[in-house]
């Protein structure tokens, strides 16, 4: 009976969801770069209008000290519970911008082997603009159609693609107004349109920047050349000498805490569908790699990691200089498992790394934002009422997942707020998030609509 109003109100409002979702694709949200500042406000007011077109109450553009949050809220009942929907409006930035085939900020519509229904590229599509705003419209659907069952809060965040700096101190200052039973978030993604799955962890992160300086200038790679140190040369060699032959990560301590699965566990894990040919397929690699004695998904999902995500020094222009650079830089960032701590594993690789400079360089290495890993328990009322709704919309039970990605925020909401989160995501692996092309499959932001209420629905039972 509510399944069929729901559908119904869907069937008869699809293009205007649809239409909604570009507007906001068109604002260049990148919280990464200043010069975004008014798109940030632009979207946050954006989003404010839509949740009270929706029904919200008190909705509000909250100010951080950095971009600001959107909430509003609809309580119907105190005594009943309240889920609180969390997302984010801000995006990546796009480039490198030629490799778009459309310009991403002016969403596009085109089917792909993947989406013969039809995926709208631009930047934010799946991450996370897209999926948040199926919450919007699923409470939307909800209020006019009389069927929300429970109070909602929504906290719309600006700034987790820099590592929400803002989020934390302003949910500390906010405790009384955040209060609810449960976090939903869609902002992570199924293993296909046919095999829908739900997260039931991320992973944190440990994100460093090192310079390492050699001679006090840059010098002629033949005068000097051979006699004296080459910071480019030896940065990566201490690069590679961080993982040994069977990629395992050499940083001494790194593994100590993390968490070992029981080969119950695992046997558990493997049954998640995987089709490693398609995986090469999408990548265009012949071969994938990782930690030796760990499955692919294993690698991701419950091993941590360490990668370089950026290098520079010397020349890298046009043509041919000689030059031996004075310096080179390296981002690497550290994906960890439970129970690492960010803070612990950045202190080790910071006494690795100097450890291992030899004396003819100076190495500065330096701490970006990080995060916490998180597991979520797959027998929780939440865990079990997403599961339920999904089942029911995708005709199947969903896997149990890891995901591979972080999300720093969530471990705050479990620390200061007492909430579990519900992973809730219906994007792709494959959507290209953080890369040229990105897209969502228009399926999957209906059905994501679709399923919404139903969570509502089983929670509140
Ligand atoms: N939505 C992603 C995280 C994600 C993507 C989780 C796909 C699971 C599957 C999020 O916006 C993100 O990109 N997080 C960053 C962390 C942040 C500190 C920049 C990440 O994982 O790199
Ligand atoms: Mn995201
Ligand atoms: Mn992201």
């Amino acid at each position: 009976m509510e399944r069929q109003q729901i559908q119904t109100y869907l069937n008869s409002n699809k293009e205007r969801f649809l239409n909604e979702l570009l507007d906001l694709l068109r604002i260049p949200s990148i919280s990464a770069r200043a010069e975004h500042k008014s798109d940030m406000n632009k979207t946050a007011d954006a989003i404010k209008q839509r949740l009270i077109e929706a029904g919200a109450d008190k909705v509000e553009i909250c100010q951080t000290k950095g971009y600001p949050v959107v909430y509003g809220e609809k309580i119907i009942d105190p005594s009943k519970p309240t889920v609180v929907v969390y997302g984010h409006y801000d995006v990546q930035p796009a480039d490198p911008l030629d490799l778009w085939d459309s310009p991403p900020f002016e969403p596009v519509i085109k089917k792909t082997e993947v989406h013969p229904e039809g995926a709208i590229f631009a930047r934010g599509s799946c991450d996370d603009k897209g999926q948040m705003y199926m919450h919007v419209k699923a409470f939307e659907i909800m209020m006019k159609t009389n069927t929300l069952p429970c109070n909602v809060k929504f906290m719309i965040e600006g700034e987790e693609e820099v590592g929400s700096p803002s989020l934390g101190p302003w949910i500390i200052e906010n405790k009384e107004k955040l209060k609810g039973d449960i976090i939903l978030i869609s902002d992570t993604s199924i293993i296909a349109n046919d095999i829908p799955s739900i997260d039931s962890g991320l992973r944190g992160l440990a994100y460093m920047e090192v310079e390492v300086t050699g001679p006090n200038r840059d010098l002629h790679s033949g005068v000097y050349g051979g006699a004296v140190a080459n910071p480019v040369n030896i940065l990566c060699k201490m690069i590679a000498s961080c993982h040994d032959e069977n990629n395992h990560i050499t940083v001494p301590g790194f593994y100590d805490k993390v968490q070992e699965l029981s080969a119950e566990e695992r046997a558990e894990m493997a049954k998640a569908p995987f089709n490693l040919e398609d995986y090469k397929k999408d990548l265009d690699i012949n071969e994938e790699r990782g930690e030796k004695g760990y499955s692919s998904n294993e690698r991701t999902g419950i091993r941590p990691t360490l990668d370089v995500n950026g290098i520079w020094g010397g020349y890298t222009g046009e043509g041919a200089k000689t030059v031996l650079p004075s310096k080179a830089f390296a981002k690497i960032s550290m994906r960890l498992v439970p129970n690492q701590s960010s803070k612990e594993i950045s202190d080790l690789f910071i006494k690795h790394f100097e450890s291992i400079a030899p004396k003819s360089v100076k190495v500065k290495v330096t701490a970006h934002h990080g995060g916490e890993p998180v597991v979520v328990p797959i027998t929780s009322k939440g865990f079990l009422a997403a599961s339920k709704a999904m089942e029911e919309t995708y005709g199947k039970k969903p896997v149990p997942t890891r995901s591979g990605g972080s999300i720093p925020i969530v471990a705050l909401f479990k620390k200061e707020l007492g909430m579990d989160s519900i992973l809730f995501g219906f994007g792709l692996d494959s959507d290209a998030l953080h890369s040229p092309n990105e897209h969502y499959g228009v399926f999957n932001y209906y059905k994501g609509i679709e399923t919404i209420p139903l969570f509502y629905k089983y929670f509140t039972v």
